[in-house]
């Protein structure tokens, strides 16, 4: 008799997942189901229990067991930095439940040094939107890092829905609306879309279905940062439902492929002034003193 028989797999607002669901689960919404799971009943449980604050539940990190067993059954590859996030806490979690003490490899932030804050307000406040470019090549390792500066953007409960179309072949830039109707040929455009299927599997589109959006405006801000960052000009570009619908048949998606917005990204025509904010203390509803 192993641990995992009988076990199933918490869902919210649903019935819980059953060994037979998931088996039968889309690989993509599984795999999205083992990071939610390792996050909240591993990563979110495991610091307040060291610290005293909590007590161990009797099946600590179980359920990930269950999911990484299937996953495996199915034959499925469990190759990727987020298996390997997911193995490290779940190893914390079967070394707990053993009884034996663990250590976590703890990096507390450190203050940047001045030079290093420098470079962090450059970046910050110089940064702005560009929206006319000239005609010359972005080397493909940039666009790789601007990429790379999205998938590393914050997900809600570590679903990771985020998918990027990058455009580059200039007679499609018409599939996609923006208020930039011609960009120069040599510009690309990075469609910031997310996979539909996951919300409803974990059960979060009923709870925070804003999180999709929330995710999707994390990556294209990640992104623009490090276009900046890059020499590069970047803008966010909205769409509508409408032309998003557009893009969605014309580009040929899958149906559960959703565009939420595009950035368009190129080498800056000519330098803008930069936008200023209004004062903090109007942007500031409430302050609490310390
Ligand atoms: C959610 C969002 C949607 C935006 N949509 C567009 C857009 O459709 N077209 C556009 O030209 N700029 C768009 N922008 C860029 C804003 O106009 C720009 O950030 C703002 O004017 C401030 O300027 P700055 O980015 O240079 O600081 C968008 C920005 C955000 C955050």
């Amino acid at each position: 008799m192993s641990e995992l028989d009988g076990m199933t797999v918490f869902r919210i607002g649903g019935e819980p997942y059953t060994r037979e669901d998931l088996m039968k689960m889309d690989p993509v919404c599984l795999r999205a189901l083992l990071r939610e799971r390792v996050h909240h009943t591993i990563e979110v449980e495991i610091y307040p229990i060291l610290l005293g604050r909590k007590k161990m539940a009797e099946k600590f990190g179980m359920q990930p067991e269950l999911i990484m067993e299937v996953w495996k059954e199915r034959g499925l590859s469990a190759e990727g930095d987020d298996f390997d996030w997911c193995r490290k806490y779940m190893a914390l979690a079967a070394e707990m439940r053993a009884g034996r003490k663990v250590d976590l490899e703890e990096v507390l932030p450190t203050p940047f040094t001045e030079d290093q804050m420098e470079v962090v307000r450059q970046l910050i406040w110089d940064r702005r939107s560009v929206r006319d470019w000239v005609s010359r090549p972005v080397p493909e390792e940039m666009i790789e890092s601007i990429l790379e500066a999205g998938r590393a953007a914050p997900t809600g409960c570590n679903l990771d829905i985020v998918r990027f179309v990058v455009i580059r072949d200039s007679r499609e830039f018409k599939m996609v609306w923006s208020d930039i109707p011609t960009p120069p040929d040599q510009c690309v455009l990075i469609v910031v879309c997310y996979d539909d299927r996951v919300y409803p599997t974990v059960g979060h589109d009923q709870f925070v279905p804003h999180n999709i959006l929330y995710d999707c405006a994390a990556a294209a801000d990640h992104m623009c940062l490090m276009a900046h960052a890059l020499g590069l000009g970047a803008v966010w570009l909205s769409c509508t439902e409408k032309t998003a619908k557009n893009f969605h048949e014309k580009y040929g998606l899958p149906p559960y492929i959703k565009q939420a917005l595009h950035i368009a990204v190129g080498w800056a025509a000519a330098g803008s002034i930069k936008s200023l904010r209004m004062p903090l203390s109007e942007m500031i509803i409430k302050r609490g003193q310390s």
